[in-house]
């Protein structure tokens, strides 16, 4: 008996039709509400309510959207007038929200740096951020340490400007597309400026991805003491960074994939760190290797320099500067 009021109860099923109309009408509704918040409010800013009408507006009129990036041959440096020596800038008919130390690594690849700096600076500028663009370059025969020199650039910046709040460590490689993708710091945690990239078919490989663009305000990135000084070789150093944005407890902000899309400028293949899965097992020593232990690091800068579109500093490191965090790895 069971079973046969069991069937006919499947089959009235439609009496409930209208309430499932109308669960999926709000879903609907839910999706558009969300996409149209993506847009305009889906991150925390640094201001506080009652200050809010004094700044800039996150979103200014002069913002266009999505722009096709378009990859020359060869890229000149280009003209920006308005861009101050050194590669600086503020808008002048407004307050602006943030100052930003916008931090480019860098080795031997300039037509990246012409290309990306012809589309940065128009790009921040029509989102009236202020801003001052490093370019922090590693001289010296030995492989590449990305993380020991964006450390640098962080202390290097704060030494020109003890104002700034916001750090922005941007690979040379990725334009960015759209210029909704505002580059301001969360109050409430890092944002990661580049889930959707073209090379990756513009979605985000894996949730704790913070590699490409990273925001982080200064008391962010001190809390999570700033990247690991020991990644020789390209990878892992980012998702190193991951392991300490999550165990410092903030949840990555980012913009949604349709506002967060780069393209990449494409490059012959890089040395890869050959230890890096062992390293990054050992990510819990992130509080003794970070950017509080680059007095232990032998490094020397070289020069600070003001070019045109960037300030330029060159660190010089031997393979042997990181000695006294050796211990760490045994
Ligand atoms: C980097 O430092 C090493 C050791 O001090 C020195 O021999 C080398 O000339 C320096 N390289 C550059 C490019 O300044
Ligand atoms: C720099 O590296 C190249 C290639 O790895 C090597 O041939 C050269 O001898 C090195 N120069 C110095 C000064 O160590
Ligand atoms: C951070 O890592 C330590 C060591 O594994 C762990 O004890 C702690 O609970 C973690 N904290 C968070 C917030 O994940």
């Amino acid at each position: 008996m069971m079973y046969s009021r069991n069937k006919f109860n499947r089959l009235t099923r439609n009496e409930y039709l209208p309430e499932i109309i109308m669960i999926i009408v709000m879903i609907i509704m839910i999706h558009f509400c969300n996409t149209y918040y993506e847009y305009t409010g889906n991150q925390y800013v640094l201001i506080d309510d009652d200050h809010l009408n004094e700044f800039c507006p996150l979103y200014p009129s002069t913002m266009q959207g999505s722009k096709d990036v378009i990859m020359l041959e060869n890229a000149e440096w280009s003209d920006s007038p308005n861009v101050q020596m050194g590669g600086i800038f503020a808008p002048n008919d407004c307050k602006s929200r943030q100052e930003l130390a916008v931090i480019i690594p860098f080795r031997n690849r300039e037509y990246h740096l012409k290309l990306l700096l012809k589309y940065l600076h128009p790009y921040l500028q029509k989102q009236k951020r202020s801003y001052h663009v490093f370019v922090v370059e590693q001289i010296g025969n030995v492989t590449f340490n990305k993380g020991i020199i964006m450390n640098v650039a962080f202390q290097e910046a704060l030494k020109t400007r003890s104002t700034f709040n916001c750090f922005i460590f941007h690979d040379v490689d990725l334009v960015p597309e759209n210029d909704y993708n505002v580059y301001e710091c969360d109050k409430k945690a890092p944002r990661h400026l580049s889930p959707a990239v073209d090379e990756l078919r513009y979605v985000l490989m894996y949730n704790h991805l913070v590699g490409g663009v990273l925001a982080l305000s200064k008391e962010q990135f001190t809390k999570v003491n700033g990247w690991s000084n020991l990644y020789w070789g390209w990878g892992a150093e980012d998702d190193d960074m991951a392991e300490r944005i999550r165990n410092s407890s903030y949840r990555l902000s980012r913009p949604p994939n349709h506002i967060g899309r780069y393209k990449m400028i494409r490059h012959e293949k890089r040395e890869r760190a050959v230890n890096r899965h062992k390293l990054l097992q050992g990510w819990k020593r992130y509080l003794n290797d970070g950017v509080k232990q680059l007095d232990k690091i032998d490094y020397t800068i070289e020069n600070v320099h003001q070019e045109k579109l960037y300030t330029h500093i060159l660190v010089n490191l031997t393979r042997s500067a990181t000695h006294q965090l050796d211990y760490l790895l045994e």
